[in-house]
Formats: C-alpha cells, sequence, structure tokens
C-alpha cells in the first residue's frame, strides 16, 4: 500500500523519516521510549547480545549512553550508569550487589537518605547493616565479618565535611574480598578520583555539581564493567534509568565542570576564611583551610577541597535560624552544587528525623549551617554573611 493511499491518521504516525546524512555535533535527545527493529532475527540478535541496537528506553537509550560515556571517562573507569536519581543510583546498586543474609557496613555519617534507605527499607529484605563511626571505618578488619558484602561510605561527608582515608578503606576491603562504595557527590570527580585510591564503585548524585544548574535531577555509578554490569538488572526491573532529556541536560552540564568546579573551589575557601576569623562563628568546617583536623588527609587524596563550607553557631538552632532567617543573597533551600549559593540547616533537611544519638554520631549540632558556595562574586557572599551573622 502506498502512503497516498494510507487514512490521514496512519500518515501522520508513520510520514516522519530520520535522516541519515545529519550530523549534528551535539547528540540530540531520542526522546523515544521504543527502537524499530527490521526483523524477528533482529530481535533474536538483540537478545543474545550479537547486537549494538537499542531496544527499550527503560534498558538503554543513546542519549543517555552519551552522558554514560563522559561520565566514564571522567573517572577513568570502564563504564557508567546513569540513574533518575542519586538515591536511585544507590537503592539500584546496593539491590544489585546484596542479598537477604549479607550485612553492609556504612559510615553512621552519611547522607539522610542512604541510611534510612539501608535502615528502613533494606533491613525488610533480609540485609543487615551495621553503621560505624569514621575511627571504625579506619579500623576496618575489626568491623568486617564473615557475611560482610559490602562497606559504602562517603568523603567529605555530608554536612560536616569529615574526610576518610579512602585508601585505607578500599584497601582493607580488597584486602578481606569485600566491595567498597564510595559516594563522591561532595567532592566531584574534579576534585577527588576515588577508584584511583581504589574504591571498587563511585556513586554520585549528578543533581548537584554534575549538572550543577539545580534543574536536573539524577545519579551515577562508575567503575569496572564487570562490576557495573551487575547492576544492569536492577536497573532495568526497578525502572530507575534516566530520561533522554534530563540526560541531554546532565551532558551539557557536565561540559562546564571543570571551570564551575575550579571556582567553587576558590570562592568556598575565601568564604571558609571568613568564616574563621570571625569571632561570631564558633566552628568552621572545611577541609581545605590548614587548620582543619582533617587538611593533610584531605590534601593527601583531593586535588581540591570544593565548594561545601559548614559552620556551627555555639549549637543553637535559635541563633542558626536567625542567621538562615536574615541571609538575602544565599538562597535557602535544600540541595547543593548548583551556580546559586544555597544554604540549609541539616537538622531539617539531610539529617531531618535523626535521633539525638544518630546527630551525635555523625557530628551534627543544631547550631549548624550548610552553605553549598555557589558562583557569584565572593565579596557579595562575604558581605551577605557578614550582616546575617548579626
Ligand atoms: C551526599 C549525597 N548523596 C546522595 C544524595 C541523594 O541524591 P538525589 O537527591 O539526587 O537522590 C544526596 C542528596 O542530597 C547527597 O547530598
Amino acid at each position: 500500500m502506498s502512503s497516498n493511499d494510507q487514512g490521514p491518521s496512519t500518515r501522520l504516525i508513520h510520514s516522519a523519516v530520520a535522516d541519515p546524512d545529519v550530523h549534528p555535533l551535539v547528540t540530540p535527545i531520542y526522546e523515544t521510549t521504543t527502537f524499530v527493529f527490521e526483523s524477528a532475527a533482529a530481535v533474536q540478535a538483540y537478545n543474545e547480545g550479537r547486537s549494538s541496537q537499542y531496544l527499550y528506553s527503560r534498558y538503554g537509550n543513546p542519549t543517555v549512553v552519551a552522558v554514560e560515556q563522559t561520565l566514564a571517562a571522567l573517572d577513568h573507569a570502564e563504564a557508567a550508569l546513569v540513574f533518575g536519581s542519586g538515591m536511585a543510583a544507590t537503592a539500584s546498586t546496593l539491590m544489585g550487589l546484596t542479598s537477604a543474609g549479607d550485612e553492609v557496613i556504612c559510615g553512621s555519617a552519611i547522607y539522610g537518605g542512604t541510611l534510612h534507605l539501608l535502615q528502613d527499607l533494606l533491613t525488610r529484605f533480609g540485609v543487615t547493616v551495621r553503621f560505624v563511626s569514621v575511627d571504625e571505618l579506619h579500623r576496618l578488619d575489626a568491623a568486617i565479618g564473615r557475611r560482610t558484602r559490602l562497606v559504602w561510605f562517603e568523603s567529605p561527608i555530608n554536612p560536616t565535611l569529615q574526610c576518610v582515608d579512602i585508601r585505607a578503606v578500599a584497601s582493607a576491603c580488597r584486602a578481606h574480598g569485600v566491595l567498597s562504595v564510595m559516594d563522591n557527590t561532595f567532592a566531584s570527580p574534579i576534585n577527588q578520583q576515588p577508584l584511583a585510591l581504589g574504591v571498587d564503585l563511585v556513586m554520585q548524585s549528578a543533581t548537584k555539581y554534575l549538572n550543577g544548574h539545580s534543574d536536573v535531577t539524577a545519579g551515577c555509578v562508575t567503575g569496572p564493567r564487570a562490576l557495573v554490569d551487575q547492576l544492569v538488572p536492577s536497573r532495568r526491573l526497578l525502572g530507575t534509568i534516566l530520561d533522554p532529556r534530563p540526560a541531554s541536560a546532565l551532558g551539557r552540564g557536565l561540559k562546564t565542570l571543570a571551570v564551575r568546579v575550579a571556582r567553587h573551589n576558590a570562592t568556598a575557601r575565601a568564604v571558609a576564611e571568613f568564616l574563621a576569623a570571625d569571632r561570631r562563628v564558633t566552628r568552621v568546617y572545611y577541609p581545605g583551610l590548614p587548620g582543619d583536623p582533617d587538611h593533610r588527609l584531605a590534601a593527601g587524596q583531593m586535588t581540591g577541597f570544593g565548594g561545601m563550607v559548614c559552620f556551627d553557631l555555639g549549637g543553637s538552632f535559635e541563633r542558626a535560624a536567625a542567621c538562615f532567617d536574615r541571609l538575602t543573597l544565599v538562597t535557602r533551600a535544600a540541595s547543593l552544587g548548583g551556580v546559586e549559593s544555597i544554604v540549609s540547616l541539616p537538622v531539617l533537611t539531610s539529617q531531618w528525623g535523626h535521633s539525638d544519638a544518630q546527630l551525635a554520631a555523625a557530628g551534627i549540632t543544631r547550631g549548624m549551617l550548610r552553605l553549598s558556595v555557589g558562583l557569584e562574586d565572593p565579596q557579595d557572599l562575604i558581605a551577605d554573611l557578614d550582616q546575617a551573622l548579626g
């Protein structure tokens, strides 16, 4: 049947043809849920892994694969997978790598969502979780048991910016045949390369620095192909892959990551120095300050100290909240890593719902403000903080 003989509904749906002679500079958004096959033999070849075709966007999509290639290159990794959020990446990783009866060791100072996923959800499926202090992470030989499958940690830690000795954790895990997985969200691959320090897998919330413009929610995991491939079934079955449109936005954000992070590093240091010199501030947490207890450790594993600064106003929630409310340029919001400076009170956001014991274990006080230093002019940020300190 020629197309002239077809009805208008059929012609509306089937007339568009992709032009094979178009060579775009930028990967287009393949905004399609599914892909066309020529024959049963072509589907069969796909099913048996003999074809590079795509089948269904929940399994994979060229726009998504393009950004995965960038992320793998950034981490010098064999493979990368992207997900619909950092938590989707975390959940898919944990479900892909653990089974009922396994134990996960996790730093007790950890992003709140990770803590609750492990403590409240994964335990319902027979995985046991042991939360350990940073000191215990540094003495992992004593903590790792017969059933330990995986160690999950982050460095610098949200929100206290405390650092974990990445090489020490990775080598203890390797010695015991246990997987090490690290959340590198705070540092970004520009400032820290955990795979090169021996970690097995790196997870990041791409919602933060990787995208950098506070308009995409995404996550990613990078590592050796044999391990990353073990996450493919859980991503497929949980349906946690990123959509092509936000994947394209993430790919665009990534192109400026190195220049953005260099500026975040410099401005955060200027802000941290201002706060450290101010008597109204009880304590500043920034591993780039020479006086920070983790400065030596950070300097041995980071090439830049990042854009996150945390400070304490005498442990007093009232003082922290008053300072928070008085800020005019720095925006009150959750999240971090965007071009605009953002402030949050950890006890109301990332650590909301933590018990006093959990807050203490994570080194968090009610007087803490967490600052994600953006790309504004440093003197304007410092002036805003100065007036807000009252
Ligand atoms: C350190 C860290 N890891 C993971 C996540 C979770 O990422 P997402 O919000 O993209 O799910 C966050 C979110 O704030 C985070 O700060």
